[in-house]
């Protein structure tokens, strides 16, 4: 079931159910990939998987995690991604995406093995949120985004999408979980504004949605959109399932190609058990259940080949989104999947008895 090609759009297909998560390198250089990134995504790209998705790349300067973080909004960064993705089209001719995002209050943070989830104490930035309250004890607070803020933030993700598909990318995918800016929009845990961008789950989803529409209405009609979502916050009064179906449907009617469902990152500690084996299929099941005519995938140890296949068939997921397996081994895919998934130079090790 894992090797049965799905239909993205009327121009894009991919070949197999499993795509290359994004996963944070926090190695640019002022935004623009390091040969880190040639490396990391070389391997990545001949890892078997149908479409890699690029790393959280950052929309503005204030949008940034960390300062190392990929950043896509000048023509500097744009040439230098220019030359990374037909670097990597020269390798595999698989679809490659981009996940685009705005930190919001969880920006202006330390790179994680420097200083591990913590704030910036010398030249940090005045972060910026939905409402005024901190991510956690010890962080600094936001401002709150006026109106005027907040159509400067959905310019900076059409600007970045429209550079992303400029440079060749087939694919971005809009950042709405993990407790980045959209997400801190999106829940009551962190939304408590009084205007048309809080309060009622239409007003929390406002702001995705727009983004989306921008987005969708400007790009070329042979790429395609996805959103990482959260289907749930984990919390007491935070996002729930209806909530989040909600969103999914509104996400659809915009155009969104894809939906990969996360959970759980508003504050640093939720009820999310991430321990267990395929810990969020039961929720995207749910979901998958009521919005029809969408792919939806998931993320979170689905590494099991044999589980994945049998919850595919059992269409509790259209793809899946793998991460930390790539990346503890490249060759993932080839030594559990399929031998031929390997590159023809590598046949003498891995295709041959
Ligand atoms: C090193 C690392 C960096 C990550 N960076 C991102 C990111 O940029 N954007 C994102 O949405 N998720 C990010 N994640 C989450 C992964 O995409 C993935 O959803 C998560 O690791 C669960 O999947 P897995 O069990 O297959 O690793 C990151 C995870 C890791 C381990």
């Amino acid at each position: 079931m894992i090797e049965k090609k799905i239909k993205l759009n009327n121009y894009n297909i991919l070949s197999n159910r499993i795509v290359v998560s994004p996963m944070c390198q926090y190695s640019s250089i002022d935004g623009s990939p390091s040969n880190w990134h040639y490396k990391h995504l070389a391997n990545l790209i001949l890892s078997g998987a149908s479409m890699l998705i690029i790393e959280s790349t950052a929309v503005s300067n204030i949008g940034r995690i960390t300062k190392k973080d990929l950043s896509l909004h000048n023509n500097l960064q744009e040439r230098n991604f220019k030359k990374l993705i037909n670097f990597l089209k020269s390798i595999k001719n698989i679809p490659i995406c981009l996940q685009i995002s705005h930190s919001g209050r969880k920006g202006s943070c330390n790179v994680p093995w420097e200083k591990s989830g913590l704030p910036l104490k010398k030249n940090s930035w005045k972060t910026i949120s939905s409402s005024e309250i901190a991510k956690d004890l010890n962080w600094p607070k936001p401002k709150t985004a006026s109106t005027k803020d907040i159509n400067k933030i959905i310019y900076d993700f059409k600007n970045t999408a429209t550079r992303a598909f400029r440079v060749g990318f087939d694919a971005v995918e809009i950042h709405m979980a993990h407790g980045y800016l959209i997400h801190q929009f999106l829940s009551p845990i962190s939304n408590f504004r009084k205007d048309e961008y809080g309060g009622s789950l239409e007003n929390r989803c406002r702001l995705a949605l727009k983004i989306s529409k921008i987005i969708k209405k400007n790009m070329p009609k042979n790429k395609f959109l996805g959103a990482r979502i959260t289907g749930l916050d984990h919390l007491l009064n935070g996002i729930n399932l209806n909530e989040s179906v909600y969103l999914a449907k509104k996400l659809k009617s915009s155009g969104v190609n894809y939906l990969c469902i996360s959970s759980g990152g508003i504050i640093t500690k939720t009820r999310l058990n991430n321990k267990k084996k395929n810990f969020r299929i039961k929720l995207t099941e749910k979901i998958k259940d009521k919005v029809k005519n969408i792919l939806i995938g998931t993320t979170g140890n689905l590494d099991n080949l044999q589980l994945l296949s049998k919850n595919l068939r059992l269409k509790k997921l259209d793809i899946a989104f793998i991460g930390r397996p790539f990346l503890k081994n490249p060759h993932f895919l080839y030594e559990n999947l399929d031998k031929k998934l390997a590159p023809k130079q590598y046949e003498r090790v891995f295709r041959e008895k």
